[in-house]
C-alpha cells in the first residue's frame, strides 16, 4: 500500500500499537509510521462503527485522531513518534463511551 520513496530509514525507535511492539523510523510522524508498519484503520466513527485512518496528512480532516499514551483524540499525523509510545485504536460509541 504505502512505500517509502526514501530507501534509508534511518534510525528505528520501538513503539506499541494494541501492546504490539513495532520499530519504526524516528523521524516519522505517528501517522506516517502505523501505515508504514501495515496500520490503516486508527479509529471507529461514533455513528456507525466505520472505519477511518488519515487522509490529509496535514491536521485539516481529523481521520487520523487516535489514542496516544492514554490521551484519545490526539492528531496523529501531527505528531511525531517518540521511544515507548502507547498507541491504541480510538473506539467512542455514539453515548461518549469507550
Ligand atoms: S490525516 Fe487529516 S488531520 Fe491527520
Amino acid at each position: 500500500m504505502f512505500k517509502s520513496i526514501n530507501s534509508n530509514q534511518g534510525e528505528l525507535i520501538t513503539i506499541y500499537f494494541e501492546g504490539k511492539t513495532l520499530n519504526v523510523p524516528k523521524d516519522y510522524n505517528v501517522a506516517t509510521a502505523l501505515l508504514w508498519a501495515g496500520v490503516c484503520d486508527f479509529r471507529e466513527t461514533t455513528l456507525n462503527n466505520m472505519k477511518r485512518g488519515p487522509y490529509c496528512m496535514m491536521g485539516v480532516c481529523f481521520d487520523c485522531l487516535i489514542n496516544i499514551n492514554g490521551m484519545d483524540n490526539q492528531q496523529s499525523c501531527t505528531i511525531q513518534v517518540s521511544d515507548g509510545m502507547k498507541i491504541k485504536r480510538q473506539v467512542i460509541n455514539s453515548s461518549g463511551k469507550k
